[in-house]
C-alpha cells in the first residue's frame, strides 16, 4: 500500500508541469451556466443573503489529489483539505466549480448531494449516467443553481474517494424572513456553525480495492477533527446549527449536546414542524438542522457524536463554549460524563419520522412499484461479475466503481440485481446504451443476468409510489437510500414486529387489507432514507423534471452496486452535447512522455 501511495506522489508531481494544458479543458460557451467566470468571480459567496438583489456567481477550484495528513495518515483531498472547502452561497447563486483530478489511476466526479440540478441533470456527477468520468489528468467544470435553500453537501461519487476525503459542506442560505423557523433562533451562522461529520479510516481505500472490506473506520471526525472543533456561543441566545452526516459506509450517528436541548427545525433542507429532542439520528448522507440555546450559566458544554453500525463503539466531539470561557479544564478533566447518562432518557429523533410544515397537495398516485431488497449470495465467481466501467481513461485501464471480491458474504441487490454501470453515459447517448445490459423495473424482465443496467422508465409528470422493501432474508441490516435530483415524500415507514422476514406477498396482503397507513397530508420531505431491517418505506416523488436520477444504496456494501436509474426522458440540445468533454478525449501530458 506504501508504494502505491509513493508512485501517486511522484506522478502527482510530475503532472503539475502540465498545468496550462489542464486549464485548457473547458465547455464552449453553449449555456450561460459555462460562461467565463473566472474573470471578476466572487472570491467567497458566504454574505448576508439580500431581497432583490443580482444572483452572484461563485466560482471555485477543486484540485483532488493524494495527501499525507498532519497526523501522517494518507488521505485524498480538495486543495489539500479534507474536508474540502465549504461551499457557503445564497439561494440562485450560480455554483460553478472546476474539478481536476489528480489522482492516477483514478476516474472522479462530484456529486452534489440533495441539490436538484433544476435544467442541468448533466451536472448531477454520476459518472457513467450523467457525465464522462473524470480521468486523471483532465477536469470537469461543474455548473448548477443553488435553486433551493438547505443544508447540503458534496462528496466524490465513489465510496472510496469519499471515505479516503473527497467531501465538504454546501449550504444555501436565503434571506433570514424567508426562513421558515427564524423566530426560533438568533443566529445562523453556517460558516461557523456546520458539523459534518466523517468516518476514518487507518489506510486508504483507494489503494486497497482488491478488499476494501477489510477495512474498518478507527474513529469518527467532526469537520475533520476528533474533539477539537470548536463552536462559540453567547449566554442565553440561541443558535442553528446544521448537521451532516457524510459517512459512505452504514454508520448512523447519534448527536446530543451536554446538558442543552435541541429542537429539530429540518432535515434534508426542507422544513419540519419543530421537535424537541435530547438527541438526534442520522443515517448517512442524511443533514438535520437544530436549534441549540446556550445555557445562561458561563461554560463549556461538549457535543458528542456516538457511531453506531459499522461505526459502532466510535466517537467524536467538538465544544460548544461561551465566548471567553477558560476551556482548558474541560480537557483536563475529559469527557467524564459518558455518552449514555447524557442520552438515556428522552426520545431520539429520526427525520423520517418528522412532518413537513406545509400539507402536500393531494394527488392521485400513477403508479406504485415495489422494490424487494435484500443481500443475496450469489453462485458466481468474482471473475463473472463485471465490476467496471469501461472509461477509455488514461491509462487505459477499466475503472472499478465496487471492490473486487464477494467472497461468500454475499451482495445487496434491488429485484435480484446488481447495477451494471452503462457503456456510455446514459444521459448523454441513450439511444447508444448496448440492449443486452439493459433490464427495467415494473416491466417484464428481459435480462437473466443478475448484474445489468437497472432502470425505471418514467414519465414526466408522474407521480411515481415506491415500496423500499427490506425483506430480510438473507440478512439483518437496515439500509440507507439517497435519491438524486429530488425529495421525495416519505409517507409510510415500518418494520415488522414479530422479527420475521417481510417478503412482496406479504406486504401486498397487508397493503391490500388497508393495515398500512400513508402519511399523505404532511410527509417529510428528503432525499436520503433508512429502510429498516424486515421493514419497509414508502416514498412519493413527483418526477416534474427530466434526467437520469440515481437511486442508489450508497451505504449497502463495497461490492456491487445497490442502485437503479429513474430515467424521465429529456432530450439535450446537440450544441450542449457538443460541449461535454469525451469519454476518456484527453491525454495529460505526464502519460504521453512515458
Ligand atoms: C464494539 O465493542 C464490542 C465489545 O468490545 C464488540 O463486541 C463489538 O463487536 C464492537 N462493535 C463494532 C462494530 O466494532
Ligand atoms: C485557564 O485555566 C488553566 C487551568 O485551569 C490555567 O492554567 C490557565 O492559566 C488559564 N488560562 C487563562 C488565559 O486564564
Ligand atoms: C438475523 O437475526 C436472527 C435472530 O437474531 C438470527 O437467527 C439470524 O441468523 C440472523 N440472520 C443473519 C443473516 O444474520
Amino acid at each position: 500500500m506504501k508504494l502505491i501511495v509513493c508512485i501517486l506522489f511522484v506522478i502527482g508531481n510530475i503532472s503539475n508541469n502540465g498545468k496550462a494544458s489542464l486549464d485548457s479543458l473547458v465547455p464552449m460557451s453553449t449555456n450561460i451556466l459555462f460562461e467565463d467566470t473566472t474573470k471578476n468571480a466572487d472570491k467567497s459567496c458566504y454574505r448576508p443573503c439580500k431581497f432583490n438583489v443580482k444572483p452572484r456567481r461563485c466560482h471555485y477550484e477543486f484540485k483532488i489529489e493524494p495527501t499525507i495528513l498532519e497526523d501522517g495518515r494518507p488521505a485524498l483531498t480538495v486543495n489539500g483539505m479534507t474536508p474540502g472547502p465549504p461551499i457557503h452561497v445564497c439561494a440562485n447563486d450560480i455554483v460553478v466549480v472546476e474539478v481536476k483530478n489528480k489522482v492516477v489511476g483514478q476516474d472522479m466526479a462530484i456529486h452534489w448531494h440533495g441539490v436538484e440540478q433544476k435544467g442541468t441533470p448533466y451536472m448531477d456527477g454520476v459518472p457513467m449516467v450523467t457525465q464522462c468520468p473524470i480521468s486523471y489528468g483532465s477536469s470537469y467544470k461543474y455548473a448548477f443553481r443553488a435553486s433551493s435553500p438547505g443544508t447540503f453537501f458534496y462528496h466524490a461519487d465513489s465510496v472510496h474517494h469519499q471515505s479516503d476525503g473527497v467531501y465538504g459542506a454546501l449550504i444555501v442560505n436565503q434571506p433570514q424572513p424567508l426562513e421558515a423557523h427564524s423566530s426560533l433562533y438568533d443566529f445562523d451562522r453556517s460558516q461557523e456553525n456546520t458539523l459534518i461529520v466523517a468516518a476514518k479510516f487507518p489506510e486508504l481505500m483507494t489503494a486497497n480495492l482488491e478488499d476494501s472490506s477489510q477495512l474498518k473506520p478507527s474513529s469518527l471526525l467532526v469537520n475533520g477533527l476528533e474533539e477539537d472543533f470548536k463552536i462559540f456561543v453567547l449566554p442565553s441566545y440561541a443558535y442553528r446549527l446544521r448537521l451532516i452526516n457524510a459517512i459512505a459506509i452504514e454508520c448512523p450517528v447519534v448527536v446530543t449536546v451536554d446538558r442543552h436541548e435541541m429542537v429539530v427545525i429540518a432535515t434534508d433542507g426542507k422544513p419540519v414542524k419543530p421537535v424537541s429532542t435530547s438527541r438526534v439520528q442520522l443515517y448517512p448522507g442524511e443533514r438535520m438542522d437544530v436549534v441549540v440555546r446556550a445555557s445562561e450559566k458561563m461554560g463549556g458544554n461538549w457535543m458528542r457524536v456516538r457511531g453506531d453500525g459499522a461505526c459502532g463503539n466510535l466517537s467524536a466531539s467538538a465544544m460548544l463554549l461561551h465566548q471567553g470561557f477558560n476551556y482548558t479544564a474541560m480537557l483536563h478533566d475529559g469527557k467524564k460524563e459518558t455518552f449514555a447518562k447524557d442520552t438515556d432518557s428522552g426520545t431520539q429523533i429520526y427525520g423520517q419520522t418528522l412532518e413537513s410544515i406545509q400539507d402536500v397537495p393531494h394527488n392521485i398516485v400513477d403508479r406504485s412499484l415495489i422494490l424487494s431488497i435484500d443481500r443475496h449470495v450469489l453462485q458466481f465467481k468474482d471473475t463473472d461479475n463485471d465490476y467496471r466501467y469501461i472509461s477509455d481513461a488514461i491509462p487505459k485501464k477499466p475503472f472499478f466503481p465496487a471492490s473486487l471480491s464477494l467472497a461468500d458474504k454475499g451482495v445487496v441487490q434491488i429485484n435480484h440485481k446488481s447495477f451494471l454501470y452503462p457503456n456510455v453515459p446514459l444521459l448523454m447517448r441513450p439511444n447508444d446504451i448496448k440492449k443486452e445490459i439493459k433490464c427495467s423495473v415494473g416491466e417484464k424482465d428481459q435480462s437473466k443476468d443478475p448484474q445489468c443496467l437497472l432502470a425505471l422508465n418514467a414519465q414526466q409528470g408522474e407521480l411515481l409510489e415506491l415500496v423500499l422493501l427490506n425483506e430480510g432474508f438473507g440478512s439483518n441490516d437496515s439500509y440507507t437510500f439517497h435519491m438524486h435530483g429530488y425529495s421525495m415524500q416519505i409517507v409510510a415507514t415500518m418494520q415488522g414486529s414479530d422479527g420475521k422476514p417481510f417478503s412482496k406477498e406479504t406486504f401486498e396482503q397487508l397493503d391490500n387489507d388497508g393495515k398500512i397507513k400513508r402519511n399523505i397530508q404532511t410527509p417529510p420531505l428528503k432525499d436520503t432514507v433508512m429502510v429498516p431491517n424486515k421493514g419497509f418505506t414508502i416514498v412519493r416523488i413527483k418526477l416534474d423534471r427530466g434526467g437520469s436520477w440515481l437511486l442508489e444504496c450508497r451505504s449497502c456494501s463495497l461490492a456491487l452496486p445497490a442502485a437503479l436509474v429513474v430515467n424521465v426522458p429529456e432530450s439535450l440540445p446537440k450544441s450542449l452535447l457538443d460541449s461535454f468533454p469525451k469519454c476518456g478525449d484527453y491525454r495529460p501530458p505526464d502519460v504521453l512522455l512515458n
